[in-house]
């Protein structure tokens, strides 16, 4: 009967988060900031090589910045999958205390053991930092202009399935429960960023997404609780998609353009945030922003590419993705300009550049030459 104790845990656990984020958090002020630390995480696979283009690129867009040391661009060390089996932690406590003495973070892809892979069971590196850091907007842009669209996903990424996506319970040998988490705290927040930025952004439309017909509680509550927020924005057109039907409607070329911003549940917003980013021309080219009150750390979408490595592909990477995500960092940051130059210029080598991802393309350095030619 231990699992009734591990589920009495669970229940205490939870309801002390929903106490803490009642107290909220004040957000960061860049503007007034003495100093921005940028920490920068290589991550594994793939990771250091696309990080270490992202970083060069960086160090000549906010050049004057580090000189006069009002940016600092700091290497974190140590959150590779060897140093984390190594010891055992998903994210090691001294890495992590050097994370949370940043302001910012880009960080490249690290590897999650996988059933199979022979390796520890340890939790994912993004849903513990994700936690830890309290980064609850997962925030997902897939622009295409010539197809006219113009999306953004707001994925909630503290909740839902990955809350206790570790601490499921292996009741008996015959059965498996894992369980989903929804909060009021945890919804409204989520809901109120999409808001705001479908208002600052000239009124876009709002699509809120679940499965509430059969998830009915934790889906219900959060479409209810969206729709409760959305009587904020009265200006703004508010609909809701089973999630189903709208991994059909992205590939809906009759109406995916009318969609601007999605608000999605955790697991729902990982997986049509996948889906559309295909639709943009692959997971590499989308960047992944995961904001917080406090901290804010901005990614890649997609994993650490193991395979590539494996093949000896890996300089061959594409790093508009992790370039994408540096452009959210410099708006987030309040170097709105900076970031303009560095979208342009990545568009401009995207049309120039053919990144297939092995050696009949171009390698990440190349890339980056190219977008560091047209800033
Ligand atoms: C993502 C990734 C992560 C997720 C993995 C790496 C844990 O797929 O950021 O979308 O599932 O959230
Ligand atoms: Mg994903």
């Amino acid at each position: 009967m231990t699992y009734i104790q591990d589920f009495e845990k669970i229940i205490t656990e939870q309801l002390a988060r929903v106490e803490r984020m009642k107290e909220g958090e004040a957000f960061a002020d860049f503007e007034h900031m003495d100093k921005i630390v940028i920490g920068v995480i290589d991550g594994d696979g793939i990771g250091p090589v696309i990080v270490r283009e992202a970083q060069r690129v960086l160090e000549v867009l906010l050049k004057e910045e580090i000189v006069s040391g009002k940016i600092e661009l700091r290497q974190i060390q140590g959150l590779t999958i060897e140093n984390r089996i190594a010891q055992n932690a998903t994210v090691p406590a001294e890495v992590l205390a050097e994370i949370k003495a940043c302001s910012v973070l880009l960080k490249g892809p690290t590897t999650t053991p996988g059933k199979g892979d022979n390796l520890p069971n340890i939790e994912s590196a993004n849903v513990t930092l994700r936690r830890e850091l309290d980064l609850f907007a997962n925030v997902r842009p897939v622009f295409i202009p010539e197809k006219n669209i113009d999306w953004v996903f707001y994925r909630e990424n503290t909740e839902g399935e990955y809350a206790l996506g570790s601490r499921g319970i292996e009741i008996s040998p015959d059965i498996a429960i894992d369980f989903k988490v929804t909060t009021t705290g945890g919804t409204q927040r989520i809901a109120k960023a999409a808001f705001e930025y479908a208002r600052a952004n000239g009124g876009k439309n709002v699509s809120i997404v679940t499965k509430a017909n059969i998830m009915k509680k934790t889906d219900g509550k959060f479409l209810d609780l969206c729709y409760q927020v959305a009587k904020d924005y009265p200006e703004i057109k508010v609909d809701d998609w089973y999630v189903d039907i709208m991994a059909a409607n992205l590939v809906n070329e009759q109406i995916r353009s009318n969609f601007n911003v999605f608000i999605l549940p955790n697991l729902y917003g990982d997986i049509i945030t996948d889906e559309a980013a295909q639709i943009q021309g692959g997971v590499g080219t989308a960047g992944s922003a995961n904001v917080g009150g406090k901290y804010a750390m901005f990614e890649a979408i997609h994993g650490s590419a193991p395979r590539m490595v494996a093949d000896g592909i890996a300089d061959y990477a594409n790093p508009s993705s992790i370039l994408k995500a540096a452009e959210m960092m410099l708006r987030h940051i309040g170097q709105a300009q900076k970031a303009d130059k560095l979208s342009d210029a990545l568009q401009a080598a995207q049309a120039e550049k053919s990144m297939t991802g092995d050696s009949s393309g171009e390698t990440a350095a190349a890339f980056a030459d190219c977008v560091l030619a047209r800033l």
